[in-house]
C-alpha cells in the first residue's frame, strides 16, 4: 500500500497502472478499483479481483474533456450541459461506445459509462498514466464500497498491486449513474450529483425504478446484491419509532449478543435521554436528520466499522429522500431487510 500521495508513490502507481496491473485510487465518492481502461487483459484483471460478474460493466475515468472523443461516437442531447456544470464530479455518463473499448469494459454493451472523477489524486494518475482509467468500487462484490484506503486493504490485502491512500472520500457515495441515450433520460443509479441538480438543468428524468418490472434491468449492476456488510441490516422504524428503539434497547439488555445501531445525530439523542445504553449496544452516528449528504459520507465506513466490533446484527433507519437521500435510501434498501418483527 502507498500510505502517501508523494511523487514517488504516485510514479509507482502510475507505472504500475502502465505495466497492466491493478491499483486502487481514492476518488471524491468511494475508492475504485483501477486499471488501464484500453488495456483488456489489465481490465479482465479488475473482475477476477473483485469476483465480478462478467456481465456488469465498468466505468471509465477520465481526466479531461478532450478524453472522451476517443471513448465515444457522439454525445447524446444535454451531456455537454451537464459535463460543464458537474464535471468534475460525481455524475457519469452513458455515451455510445467507440471501437477504442475493449467489450470487456462495457461487458458486451453499446455504450460506454464515463465520468471525471473531483479527486486530485485520481486526475494526477490518470494523467500520468495518459489513459482512461477502467474503475469500478474497490469492494469485493456484494461488499460495502469503500470509503477509506483501510476498507480496500479489508477487501484486498495483497491482491492487488497497490491502494494510494489519499484519506477519507468526501462524497461517500458513488456517483450518479445517468442514461442520456434515451428519451426521457433515465437515472440509473442515485447517487453523489441530486436528481433535483440535474433536473434544474435539463427537465424531467426518470427513475430507473420506475421502469417495468419485466424490463431487463439497464444497469446491469441494478439485479446483484449490494453494499451488504457480513452481519444482517434490519430495515425498521429506528427514526421514528422512539418505542421501538426503546424495546431494542431492553432486549438487548438481557441479550449476550451486540447490536448495532446506525443512527442520526436526534435518535442517539433520544436514546441518551432515556435509557442507559448497554455496553453490547455500539451505536454509529450517521449524522443530524436534515443532513443526507453527512449520512451517505458515513454510512459504508460505520457498516464495516459495526462489522468489526463483532455486532450479531445492526438495524438502520428510513431517511427522507430528498437531494442525497435518495442515493442514501437506494443504498440502505439495498443492503437490508425490511424488519417484520
Ligand atoms: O462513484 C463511482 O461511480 C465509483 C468510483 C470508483 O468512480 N465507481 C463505481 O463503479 O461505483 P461500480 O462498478 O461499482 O458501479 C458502476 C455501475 C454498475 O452498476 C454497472 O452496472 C453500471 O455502473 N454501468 C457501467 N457501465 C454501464 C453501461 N454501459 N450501461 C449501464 N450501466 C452501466
Ligand atoms: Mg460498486
Amino acid at each position: 500500500m502507498w500510505q502517501s500521495t508523494n511523487n514517488e508513490d504516485m510514479a509507482q502507481a502510475a507505472a504500475a497502472l502502465k505495466d497492466g496491473e491493478v491499483v486502487a485510487f481514492p476518488t471524491e465518492t468511494v475508492y475504485g478499483l483501477g486499471a488501464d481502461g484500453l488495456n483488456e487483459t489489465a481490465c479482465r484483471k479488475i473482475y477476477s479481483a473483485k469476483e465480478r460478474p462478467a456481465d456488469n460493466p465498468l466505468i471509465l475515468h477520465i481526466a479531461e474533456r478532450a478524453m472522451l472523443d476517443a471513448l465515444v461516437r457522439t454525445v447524446p442531447d444535454g451531456a455537454e450541459i451537464l459535463m460543464k456544470a458537474f464535471w468534475p464530479g460525481p455524475l457519469t455518463l452513458l455515451f455510445p461506445k467507440s471501437d477504442a473499448i475493449p467489450a470487456v469494459v462495457t461487458a458486451g454493451l453499446d455504450t460506454v459509462a464515463v465520468r471525471m472523477p473531483a479527486h486530485p489524486v485520481a486526475l494526477s494518475l490518470i494523467r500520468d498514466v495518459h489513459r482512461p482509467l477502467a474503475a469500478p468500487s474497490a469492494n469485493k462484490s456484494g461488499r460495502p464500497s469503500p470509503t477509506a484506503a483501510w476498507h480496500v486493504a479489508e477487501d484486498f490485502g495483497d491482491e492487488i498491486a497497490g491502494i494510494v491512500d489519499g484519506g477519507d472520500c468526501a462524497v461517500g457515495v458513488e456517483s450518479t449513474i445517468l442514461d442520456l441515450t434515451r428519451k426521457p433520460p433515465v437515472l440509473l443509479r442515485p447517487g453523489g450529483i441530486s436528481r433535483e441538480a440535474i433536473e434544474a438543468l435539463i427537465g424531467p428524468v426518470l427513475l430507473a425504478g420506475a421502469l417495468s418490472e419485466n424490463a431487463p434491468p439497464p444497469a446491469p449492476g441494478m439485479k446483484y446484491r449490494h453494499y451488504a456488510p457480513k452481519s444482517p441490516v434490519w430495515l425498521a422504524p429506528v427514526e421514528e419509532d422512539e418505542n421501538f428503539l426503546h424495546r431494542l434497547i431492553a432486549q438487548a439488555e438481557q441479550s449476550s449478543k451486540s447490536l448495532g445501531l446506525l443512527l442520526s445525530d436526534d435518535a442517539i439523542g433520544f436514546l441518551h435521554a432515556q435509557n442507559d445504553i448497554p455496553p453490547n449496544v455500539r451505536l454509529w452516528n450517521l449524522g443530524p436528520r436534515t443532513r443526507p449528504d453527512v449520512a451517505a459520507a458515513r454510512l459504508f465506513d460505520g457498516l464495516r466499522r459495526l462489522d468489526d466490533m463483532g455486532v450479531s446484527e445492526m438495524f438502520i433507519g428510513r431517511w427522507p429522500e430528498e437531494e442525497l437521500g435518495l442515493a442514501l435510501m437506494n443504498r440502505i434498501t439495498k443492503l437490508s431487510r425490511p424488519w417484520k418483527g
